[in-house]
């Protein structure tokens, strides 16, 4: 099956075909350190940066550009309306050693659409066409795109976007499987990938509503993609990955068990290693979100964390929550 081949995006080699979503907030370097020591993700992505102040950022301050060396390989991604920023931003990029370089065409939130970027601007085949180019003739790292299927009234319209974009020189394209107001609840439409994969040759990325090995199988034989891109199946299952792979690829998980609040324990510490003192509690807050929901009675971790006032605060009564519930493993 062509899933079990390695996603080849230039001269990067990626394996397994298993990638985590950028996702605002929950995308960062503890998260990240934390799939890898986990094992089974073989691409990481950051959250969405604009282009345009992507170049004043320090990244020895910016929690948006904090990254450990084992976060790799890791692709930056980029948010923009017009052309301006493309170069200033991939110098910037080849300074971070960025893997690769990806393109959100997807974003709906509507401070984006305003401004004519995330999903505004793949309606716009002219500017896109533009900055594509741009990427591809100022930089040999890979250039990636990730985008929804558009409008609903103009259903079909998305395969001519890949089409461009394949055009253009970009590399893959990462498609999730929703409509640009389809809300995230809704099941995604795998199936639309696969009719977009027949257009194309370069390689396809599916995305959306994957939460356990089997929404992961389904995913790609449904859709026919090289590779599959996790969201939040991974925040609320940091684990996902090595289930995935080694049900699906055969690779041997790092570690046998591990009980689930080792691995929130370990998120914290990561946190606190990588952010800043006020960095850090809003981010657990996010994360133990989507984590909770492993839990029977996550809502009750949750809500705790939620109205604490101070990491040691949330940790505490993390723990309590801990010992007051089964000793969860996976
Ligand atoms: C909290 C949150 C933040 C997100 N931020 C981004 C982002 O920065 N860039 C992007 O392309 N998509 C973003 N997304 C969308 C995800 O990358 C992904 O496409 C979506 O969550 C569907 O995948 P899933 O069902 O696996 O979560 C975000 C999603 C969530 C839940």
């Amino acid at each position: 099956m062509a899933y079990k081949a390695k996603l080849q995006l230039r001269n990067l080699e990626i394996w397994p075909p298993l990638a985590l979503a950028p996702m605002v907030g929950l995308s960062h370097s503890a998260l990240r350190s934390l799939v890898i020591e986990l094992g089974g993700v073989g691409l990481l992505f950051t959250e969405m940066l604009s282009a345009k102040r992507l170049p004043d950022e320090n990244p020895t301050v910016s929690p948006l550009l904090m990254r450990s060396s084992d976060e790799k390989p890791l692709f930056y991604q980029v948010f923009l309306h017009d052309s301006s920023p493309v170069i200033a931003a991939v110098e910037k990029l080849h300074l971070l050693q960025a893997e690769g370089i990806d393109l959100n065409l997807g974003c709906p939130a509507p401070k984006l659409r305003k401004a004519g970027a995330g999903c505004a601007l793949s309606n716009n085949p002219k500017t896109v066409k533009e900055i594509i180019a741009k990427f591809r003739k100022s930089t040999e790292l890979p250039v990636t795109v990730k985008i929804r299927l558009g409008n609903k009234s103009d259903r079909g319209k998305f395969v001519e976007l890949c089409k461009l974009i394949e055009g253009e020189g970009g590399d893959c394209i990462t498609i999730h499987a929703r409509f640009d107001d389809d809300k995230f609840c809704r099941k995604p439409r795998w199936e639309c990938i696969a009719t977009a994969k027949k257009h194309l040759t370069i390689p396809i990325i599916a995305n959306g509503g994957i939460f356990s090995v089997e929404d992961a199988r389904k995913c790609f034989e449904i859709s026919g993609a090289d590779a599959i891109m996790l969201g939040r199946g991974a925040a609320s299952k940091p684990w996902i990955f090595s289930e995935i792979s080694e049900t699906l690829f055969g690779i041997k998980r790092k570690s046998d068990l591990l009980l689930l609040r080792d691995i929130y324990i370990r998120f914290t510490a990561l946190l606190n290693l990588r952010f800043s003192h006020e960095r850090r509690l809003g981010r657990l807050k996010q994360f133990t979100h989507y984590f909770a929901e492993s839990y029977p009675f996550g809502h009750r971790l949750a809500s705790a964390v939620q109205t604490s006032h101070s990491m040691d605060e949330a940790i505490e009564r993390a723990e309590h929550f801990f010992d007051s519930n089964e000793q969860l493993s996976y």
